[in-house]
């Protein structure tokens, strides 16, 4: 019916420009119709139409795409996914963004001409994750939602509930939207991403992307394995809140109980900014999240309001964006390696370069297709740039750079570690070695099983196990429990004190419980968590290793494909063997249930640190609830500190915290997360 466009490539500039808007705005009108009120405007076929075809006018003129245009998605948030929908009751504002010093103080210039006087700016980082609105009613978390186009966004409240860090209850019954950010911390993001590739997936870009992909799944389970966070920075009622300026607001929100990020700074002059965009530029590797740069508020809210919005931004903030950090190096060599599930992950190895806080010489190019995608050759001068401020990653080829003699790479046909032929395994992208006998998957898959999260063998790392190996000491995870006294003596720097500890701790691990060998055993796709509602289950090996796919797929929480992996591998003979060998060496085989710790607590592999007085319990029974919870309780901050608890008069451990932007929590907040993990239970 909308056939009659005039065509585009017969459209002036201005006609252009008139027609997206005037298709932006009817599209967004037709949208909400749609989604929002159920009550559709059009036909599907007719907004199909119209929407195709602001789609290709928008891809003639980009310089015509807003934000707000209904073909632009927040984080890939897309409007016809199958979360339901959420009407924000004021619209979820973006920022605008300058990119220079200069155009920030052209911002200034306007911000005092409207104001009349310089008002004072409260600076906060800009955090690199997806936009949330939260709703308490009578401090009760009754709703969360995505940005969506600003409008509409996406119910993720289930999903929102499972974030340790954003209370269910307020600590003041008051009712109020606040908005914020839901990130990923860096490790988090880096774990992920390990995992991922394992299983042969995609990993994600950024921890923005994982973190947008996390939260808006429709099954809230995965939502709670991948550790997400959030600060809250936004409230359209202050009133509520009884807060004056922005930076109270961040106080209030704090004192109700709610995450806020602790660096904002309130200055009064605005060459006080470029010292802060300074300091964080450099700051921000050592930041546990990723930041894209710096939000500038006018801090007084009567101010805020004054100044007023645009139908996209606020005119009393703006976003300084940090320019993307990449550098320039010549790629040497490709070089292949084997994973303990058998991908083979091709890596380019560089000149060796300094980005964003460290030399880099490695990038990995994760599977042949995403190499192939970049058409790198040796020799290459490529761009380098840090995803999500930590993981490396080559940008593009800068092809007027490539010499003559560039050589292209051969994807390996043949295993680099035991020269087995490599397959492509149909719905992977990964390469992969299968044979099971594999040197290189022997020894990654033994480092796994003596791992922390394992069977947590202390002193048995690669180098050791690599040596072990070599020497023909152990050749899988039960000769482990054969090992004596005189063998190792005969390992590199290894003495009676670092023999009979290994000894010790090998000794130990033999009464673990039975979830922690299964998870050891690095069957795929069975994490820490599955091995344990596995283990929970069935109670001990015998039973899991003849249960059939429908009783362990019966298991809240797992699913087919799980339970299909579990039944292979149990129905390898030389799977019984070593479940033979491992019993005969005096390996637990049983579901301890004393002492499970669940890896899904908030405080699991934190490590935190207690000061002050606590009024509502002690020390030792805090810190020994804390281990029982997973978390490692430590005696002083360091930057590796991921939670200091203060009590009343926190002294020298509260102020380097502050230094060091270490998350504190008051006994209370404390208090109310304990409650939370007994509820979740
Ligand atoms: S204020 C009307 N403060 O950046 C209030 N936004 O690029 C608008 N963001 O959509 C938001 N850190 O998702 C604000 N400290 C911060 C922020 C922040 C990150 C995000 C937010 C916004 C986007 C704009």
């Amino acid at each position: 019916m909308f056939s009659e466009f005039t065509p585009i490539e017969k459209l002036t500039t201005a006609a252009a420009q008139q027609e997206i808007t005037h298709l932006q705005s009817q599209l967004t009108t037709y949208g909400i119709a749609y989604y929002e009120k159920d009550a559709p405007l059009i036909e599907d076929h007719d907004y199909d139409e119209l929407y195709a075809h602001l789609v290709a006018l928008e891809a003639e003129f980009p310089q015509f795409v807003t934000p707000d245009s209904p073909t632009q998605n927040v984080g890939g948030d897309s409007i016809k996914s199958e979360l339901e929908k959420v009407v924000h009751p004021a619209p979820m504002l973006s920022l605008g963004d300058v990119f220079s010093l200069a155009e920030l103080d052209e911002w200034d210039a306007r911000t005092t001409k409207s104001l009349g006087f310089q008002s004072d700016y409260n600076l906060e980082l800009k955090i690199d994750g997806l936009a949330v609105a939260l709703t308490y009613v009578n401090g009760q978390l009754i709703q969360a939602s995505t940005r969506g186009n600003g409008i509409i966004g996406e119910d993720v409240t289930r999903n929102v509930k499972t974030i340790k860090t954003i209370p269910q209850q307020l600590t003041e019954p008051i009712t109020i939207e606040v908005r914020g950010e839901i990130y990923m911390p860096k490790t988090s993001f880096a774990k992920l991403n390990i995992q991922r590739e394992a299983d042969g997936l995609e990993p994600f870009a950024n921890p923005r992307n994982a973190a947008a992909g996390s939260l808006r799944q429709l099954d809230a389970k995965i939502t709670k394995a991948r550790e997400l966070a959030a600060f809250v920075y936004y409230t359209a009622e202050p009133e509520a809140l009884g807060a004056t300026t922005q930076s109270e607001a961040l106080e209030r929100f704090s004192i109700l109980g709610l995450p806020t990020n602790s660096k904002n700074r309130v200055i009064s002059r605005i060459s006080d900014i470029a010292d802060y965009i300074a300091e964080y530029t450099t700051k921000r590797d050592e930041l546990a999240y990723g930041i894209d740069g710096v939000v500038v508020k006018v801090n007084q809210l009567d101010l805020q309001f004054d100044l007023g919005n645009t139908v996209k931004i606020p005119r009393w903030a703006i976003a300084y964006k940090f320019p993307p950090e990449e550098a320039l190096t010549v790629v040497r060599d490709i070089e292949w390696t084997v994973g303990r599930t058998g991908a083979v992950t091709p890596t380019a190895i560089m000149d060796p370069v300094k980005l964003a806080g460290t030399t880099v010489q490695r990038a990995s190019l994760h599977n042949p297709d995403y190499l192939n995608s970049k058409g790198i050759r040796i020799g290459d001068t490529v761009t380098l740039h840090k995803a999500g401020d930590i993981i490396p990653e080559i940008g593009q080829v800068i092809l007027a750079n490539r010499p003559s003699d560039s050589q292209k790479y051969d994807i390996p046909l043949k295993c680099p570690a035991c020269d087995s032929e490599l397959v492509h395994i149909e719905g992977e992208v990964a390469l992969r070695c299968i044979n099971p006998f594999c040197s290189a998957q022997i020894q990654e898959g033994l480092t796994h099983f003596a791992s922390r999260n394992a069977m947590n063998i202390e002193g048995m790392g690669p180098r050791v196990i690599g040596q072990l190996l070599k020497s023909d000491l152990i050749k899988d995870v039960a000769s482990i429990y054969h090992l004596n006294r005189e063998q190792l003596l005969l390992l590199d720097k290894f003495k009676e004190k670092s023999v009979s500890n290994l000894l010790t701790s090998i000794d130990k691990s033999k009464s673990n419980s039975l979830e922690r060998l299964l998870f050891g055993l690095g069957i795929r796709m069975i994490g820490a968590k599955a091995a344990r509602l596995i283990a929970e289950k069935f109670k001990n090996i015998e039973t899991i290793a003849t249960a059939t796919v429908e009783d362990i797929a019966n298991i809240d929480g797992i699913g087919t494909t799980i339970a299909h992996s579990v039944v292979q591998y149990f129905d390898l003979p030389e799977s019984k063997q070593l479940i033979q060998e491992l019993s005969r060496a005096n390996v637990n085989l049983k579901f301890l249930s004393e002492v499970v710790i669940d890896e899904n607590s908030f405080f699991y592999n934190k490590k935190i640190v207690l000061t002050g007085k606590l009024e509502q319990s002690s020390r030792p029974v805090a810190t020994k609830w804390l281990q029982d919870h997973g978390a490692i309780v430590a005696g002083s901050i360091s930057a590796k500190t991921d939670l200091l608890i203060a009590g009343e008069d926190g002294g020298s451990k509260l102020r380097k915290a502050n230094e060091l932007g270490v998350m504190i929590w008051t006994e209370q907040q404390f208090v109310d997360a304990q409650a939370k993990e007994g509820i979740d239970k």
